[in-house]
């Protein structure tokens, strides 16, 4: 299947937002639900702008025919912390096991050592057994789990804390 990887520019702002609030309705694993994530296309635009310049941070996005199918950030942090930085990845559904998600991952991998970032963390539910395959693939380490981190229709979700840790 053919489709292309790219940093997504402030032009991305609206296919984005209309694609995470599509991706938030496919599982139960994001922070947001279906038509949950609520950002206007203009604060979207000027976050977009601000990563070009933004040091350890990017946002890569997957396309086909010109639709958003994935996407994947690293978030670097500041200060006594700028050595680390959040990993985030969704795919849409339809195309799940194509290997869009580590096709994206080794992307941002890449980013993280050409950014001096040591370590990258996530968190995810700990039932999200693709996620954590995929996850476990790259060489990311579970280091913890936050107890109930979610709570959704009443039930308390666990979390896997993991790390990947780049430092040689
Ligand atoms: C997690 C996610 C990003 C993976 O994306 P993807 O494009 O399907 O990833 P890939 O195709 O590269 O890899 C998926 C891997 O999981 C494996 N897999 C699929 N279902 C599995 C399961 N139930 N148990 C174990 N492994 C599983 C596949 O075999 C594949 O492994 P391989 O590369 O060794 O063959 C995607 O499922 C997704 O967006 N899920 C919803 C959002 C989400 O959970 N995001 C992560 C939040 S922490």
């Amino acid at each position: 299947m053919e489709y292309v990887i790219r940093k997504a520019t402030p032009n991305d702002a609206e296919r984005l937002i209309e694609y995470l609030n599509i991706v938030g309705g496919e599982s139960d694993n994001l922070t947001f639900g279906a038509g949950e994530f609520l950002v206007s296309v203009e604060d979207e635009r000027v976050f977009l702008e601000n990563l070009i310049d933004a040091p350890k941070s990017v946002i890569f996005i997957a396309y086909k025919d010109g639709e958003v199918i994935g996407d994947a950030g690293v978030t670097g942090k500041v200060r006594r912390m700028a050595h680390r930085a959040e990993f985030g990845i969704t795919v849409r559904k339809d195309y799940w096991n194509m290997g869009i998600g580590s096709a994206l991952m080794e992307k941002c991998i890449e980013f993280a050592k050409e950014h001096d970032i040591e370590i990258l963390n996530l968190e995810t539910r700990s039932d999200n057994k693709n996620a954590i395959h995929l996850y476990e693939k790259f060489g990311f380490k579970k280091i913890g789990t936050l107890p109930a981190f979610f709570k959704l229709n009443g039930e308390y979700i666990d979390f896997d804390i993991m790390q990947l840790d780049l430092r040689g």
